[in-house]
């Protein structure tokens, strides 16, 4: 059926003359069309592209959804295996009736992603290629390193990591700023079979610690100092506690690397256990910088990577080597129509799934140039991307709609000032991409001329699984268009029904993709109950999504209680057990609310043990233990005194009517009649602005 209704939009309803003229009459510029809102690629980007037609698009979607296993092999083919999957190419069962979740790909094939992303091209002739431009916080701090010379510092720390124990299916936790030291780490696990947890350097000494005491790593991986614009931010301390405290749970970690970031701290300054802590720079350079490949099951785990979920407890999402290496190669190859030539620039920290797919493995698998970037886009002026863009000549820029957003408020004249002409393909990831937004990229940032590839996905999908292919499809600002190849993806109501045709619900998806997670690190039932038991038969992805006349996907957000903070994921559950653990909290509601930059805000409704009395000063104590147990991007945007919180007569708070509460939607707060106690809305909204 889904094939069905998407090579009807092959033919699509609206514009359908403008369509065909994508094959071979589109002449000039892209033009906006603001009578039915597409935006066509130019002839001269579609004729080069390497999915140019909507026509090409679908013989090639169709081909994946009907014979998944002849689609995916003949793509792993390109890649190197020692020993080739058995006959079988996938299994799985996403029912959860039939039976326990179980998804495999390439099952028995024997590999190793490290060798694909660097021996590979290597031998292919590209050794002398710049695998990673590294660009420092500072203007004129700059490094690069070659695929041979990536592959050098790669062993020398694999080496490392072997000699001190870390042998196959062990952990290693890499707490690192976007040095390139950070794809290094992630590369050298990969490449004796140890599985990397990458935990982002924003993440406070408390969550690190959570994190720990999950994957009980051998080694940390650390730097003593970042900045972050004109701030210096003393990571090897954050570790110091973190590891303080995993020790409290019986956690302890026996090898700290350090790395001395010496333009943030001088390593003099730095606190230091001996015999635990060692200078990366002291000792990773001795080691030779050749190292053996510890060859992997396609199916053995190559990283784990937490993520919030609507409990306290963060999700260790788990990704296996074979499967996530082919999808994450060709998820980039095709979403950026990449190139040999091109440049690409990635901003996502390597401390999120983004950066795991998108700066590390998809582009290194490509042999492309990445660029890695230690810095902010603000210093130090807002004008930063546009002169890393010009600086590299960077042809593919992919970011999130929380930095369109903030820069879009500075002004054109800070993008305008750099040529930018060197820009092919933007693209957009993190959270819905609202149209204005998308214009001003589209315009101002890529000179209305190149398409924008509105990427939808998830920690827990390794890899795109909407998204636009540049030059195949008229673009809708707004909208992340079609599914990938072999990707099903489907709308249900309420009761888990397939909606057809034009349509609002929950975004499902029907039957594995290579990039799929496999299960949540300890907890095969958490991963059960939360994406295949809500819809049984499918993948839940917790977002909401609507699908237009012509077929197009509108992701609207997460129906359950995860926030999306800038492109961050959230949970409400995590923020509150923060607050509720500052001891004049008594208790804590959280809700997203929409913010004009974030995207959404965190908006708190706080509940304070008897008899304390509101101030600023314990306001800024709630945030600060928000900032401690999670990190700082968590903090509270908003704390709003509750002297109580509407629940419902058996107990459960009803965050609909704080989400109105904190929207002003005073309007809209709907039957308050079920409340046990209904005075407590007035309350509040008398508090407001307090
Ligand atoms: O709500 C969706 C939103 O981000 C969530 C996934 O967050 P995370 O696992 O942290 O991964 C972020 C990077 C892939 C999704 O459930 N999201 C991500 N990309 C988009 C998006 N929402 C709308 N449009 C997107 N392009």
């Amino acid at each position: 059926n889904y094939l069905r209704h998407v090579e009807s939009l092959a033919v699509l309803p609206s514009g359908a003359g403008k369509i065909s003229h994508l094959n071979a009459v589109i002449l000039g510029e892209a033009l906006a069309s603001e009578e039915n809102d597409l935006v066509f690629p130019s002839e001269e980007f579609s004729r080069q592209a390497l999915v140019p037609s909507p026509m090409k698009y679908m013989e090639m979607y169709r081909r994946s959804i009907e014979d998944p296993a002849g689609f995916w092999s003949e793509i792993a083919s390109e890649f190197y295996w020692k020993q080739k999957w058995g006959t079988t190419v996938y299994s799985e069962n996403l029912d959860v009736r039939k039976g326990p979740i179980k998804i495999e790909w390439f099952k028995g094939g024997i590999t190793n992603i490290c060798y694909n992303a660097l021996d590979r091209n290597i031998e292919a002739g590209n050794g002398d290629k710049i695998a990673i431009y590294w660009e420092g916080n500072d203007l004129g701090q700059d490094g690069s390193l070659t695929y041979s010379s990536l592959l050098e510092k790669v062993c020398q720390l694999a080496n490392y990591l072997k000699d001190i124990g870390v042998r196959k299916g062990d952990a290693v936790v890499i707490y690192l700023p976007m040095l390139m030291e950070l794809p290094i780490a992630m590369l050298a696990c990969a490449r004796i079979g140890a599985i990397h947890s990458v935990v982002f350097a924003g993440f406070s000494a408390d969550s690190l610690a959570q994190r720990i005491v999950d994957c009980k790593p051998k080694a940390v991986i650390t730097c003593n100092a970042v900045r972050r614009g004109p701030k210096v931010i003393h990571l090897k301390d954050i570790v110091d506690d973190a590891l303080a405290e995993s020790a409290k749970s019986g956690v302890s970690v026996d090898v700290c690397l350090t790395y001395e970031n010496q333009s943030a701290m001088n390593r003099h300054d730095t606190k230091w256990q001996k015999g635990r802590d060692i200078w990366w720079q002291d000792t990773i350079p001795e080691y030779p910088t050749t190292c053996e490949i510890e060859w992997v099951d396609a199916e053995d785990p190559l990283f784990l990577l937490y993520t919030s979920g609507s409990t306290g407890k963060p999700k260790g999402v788990l990704h296996t080597t074979g499967g996530y290496m082919i999808y994450t190669a060709t998820t980039f190859k095709y979403a950026f129509d990449y190139k040999p030539p091109d440049i690409y620039w990635c901003t996502a920290d390597c401390g999120w799934i983004t950066g795991h797919s998108y700066v590390t493995y998809g582009p290194l698998l490509n042999g492309a140039t990445v660029i890695v970037f230690e810095g902010v886009p603000s210093y130090p002026d807002p004008g930063r991307c546009w002169n890393i863009v010009d600086k590299y000549k960077v042809t593919l820029f992919y970011t999130a709609p929380t930095l369109v957003r903030s820069l879009m408020r500075e002004g054109d004249e800070y993008v305008t000032r750099y040529s930018r002409k060197s820009l092919r393909v933007l693209g957009s990831v993190g959270e819905p991409i609202n149209p204005s937004a998308w214009r001003w990229f589209f315009n101002i940032v890529g000179d209305s001329r190149c398409p924008i590839s509105d990427t939808w996905w998830q920690t827990e999908t390794g890899g795109f699984l909407i998204t636009p292919l540049p030059g195949a499809w008229p673009q809708k600002p707004g909208s992340a268009t079609f599914p990938f190849f072999g990707v099903q993806p489907v709308i249900v109501d309420e009761k888990g029904a397939e909606i057809e045709g034009e349509c609002s619900g929950y975004l499902c998806i029907k039957s594995s993709w290579p990039g799929a997670f496999r299960t949540l690190y300890g907890d095969h039932e958490r991963y059960e109950t939360t994406y295949f038991k809500p819809f049984p038969g499918y993948y839940f992805s917790g977002d909401g999504c609507s699908r237009d006349k012509d077929g197009y996907h509108w992701l609207t957000g997460r129906v359950d209680d995860v926030i999306n903070v800038s492109g961050h994921r959230i949970g409400t559950a995590e923020v509150e057990s923060a607050l509720v653990s500052h001891p004049q909290c008594a208790e804590a509601a959280v809700v997203g609310v929409e913010h004009e930059v974030k995207g959404q805000g965190i908006y708190a409704f706080v509940t304070l043990v008897d008899g304390v009395p509101y101030s600023e000063e314990l306001r800024k104590s709630l945030t600060l233990a928000v900032r401690k147990q999670i990190g700082p991007f968590a903090a509270p945007d908003k704390i709003h005194w509750a002297p109580g919180l509407p629940k419902t007569r058996s107990g459960k708070i009803m965050r609909r009517i704080l989400r109105k509460i904190a929207s002003r939607q005073l309007d809209e707060l709907g039957d308050t009649s079920t409340l046990a106690d209904p005075n407590v809305v007035d309350q509040l909204i008398a508090l407001s602005d307090c």
